[in-house]
């Protein structure tokens, strides 16, 4: 059986290959053309070491001197010892350029629709596989796409999972004047092509072997639509918590799909809050950090990821420290919306 893999590298560079039945990983990586640094071959030198964020594997043989017993705990590997049992992805602490000249692909897309889904934001719906082109990402990662008609780029998280379709999807905040915005409100037509390149960026879903909290600010939340359509197809056996931090009542979008994902999530809670004053809201108010409960978070270990503007990074960071909480493990994108 032939299983996808994604090896993702220190620059944020992701590449994407299959390795057919009971292949080394190794192998399969250097029949790709992605020349793994390596020296012994046997489980000794430990030179192709890298990480297992998701997926199952068994390694053959791995010499005490080149991986420990934590090591292993931490699902270290020797690439030329694995073997993997299901799809997966492996992080590698050096760049892409060490061992491959191939990067993002530069491709093409055809715009399918735009959807509002609130009075701010909008979810552009583009096919990339009209030509036969196939995408490959990891849910949370981002491509950036040129605007239509000018020479601009803009990056956008993808908001749904990787599909066979190819049919990608971007929630954009509407700005009064930005040239993606502009393009969305005044030009965008069904069927106009849009050029991007992807995938992007070190902020991905990881093996999930613990409670998740995700937390979202803005239209952050795009990379956490992605991971939950994952996790709603494929399930992960942890609880998950969604904080959701917006200014406006008016920027809250796509609460139908986030109240669905509790009906195939088992252990799915939502928890929306809105810091402007002043406006009409029954729910949470203030900042996502006031809502976390800490003696919850006290009783088991978590993983926490955070996509959102820099200061409401840097304001849960602070509150994890201030608690100590600051075992948990944190995945982080700090998400600056342009302002044109
Ligand atoms: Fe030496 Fe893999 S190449 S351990």
């Amino acid at each position: 059986m032939n299983h996808k893999v994604a090896f993702s590298f220190a620059d944020g560079k992701t590449l994407f290959f299959h390795v057919q039945g009971n292949e080394i990983l190794l192998d399969a990586a250097l029949r790709h053309g992605i020349n793994i640094p390596l020296d012994c071959r046997e489980g000794v030198c430990a030179t192709c070491m890298g990480r297992c964020e998701s997926g199952d594997y068994s390694l053959d043989y791995v010499d005490e001197e080149a991986l420990s017993a934590k090591d292993l705990q931490q699902r270290k590997v020797l690439t030329c010892q694995t073997r993997v049992k299901s799809d997966a992805s492996f992080y590698f602490d050096f760049d892409s350029t060490l061992c491959s000249n191939a990067g993002p692909v530069h491709q093409h897309g055809v715009v399918t629709a735009v959807q509002q889904v609130s009075p701010t934001t909008a979810i552009l719906h583009v096919d990339a596989g009209a030509d036969g082109q196939h995408l490959d990402f990891l849910p949370g990662q981002y491509a950036r796409l040129q605007v239509p008609g000018t020479e601009a780029t803009r990056s956008f998280s993808f908001a749904n999972r990787p599909n066979t379709a190819n049919h990608l999807q971007f929630l954009i905040r509407l700005l009064p004047d930005g040239v993606m915005s502009n393009y969305i409100r005044e030009r965008c037509l069904v069927g106009d092509e849009i050029r991007f390149e992807a995938p992007l960026g070190a902020f991905y879903m990881r093996h999930i072997e613990k409670p998740l909290i995700l937390v979202a600010g803005g239209t952050g939340l795009s990379a956490f639509l992605g991971m939950l359509d994952e996790i709603a197809e494929r399930g992960c056996g942890q609880s998950v918590h969604l904080y959701y931090g917006v200014r406006q009542v008016a920027d809250l979008c796509e609460a139908s799909r986030i109240a669905g994902y509790s009906e195939c999530i088992p252990d799915f809670t939502y928890t929306p809050v809105i810091s402007d004053e002043g406006q009409d809201w029954d729910g949470k108010r203030g900042y996502v950090v006031e809502h976390f409960d800490a003696a919850k978070l006290r009783e088991e270990p978590f993983d926490m990821y955070i996509c959102g503007p820099p200061p409401m990074v840097e304001s849960v960071k602070t509150w994890l420290q201030e608690q100590g909480l600051d075992h948990a493990h944190l995945y982080f994108e700090k998400f600056t919306e342009s302002n044109t």
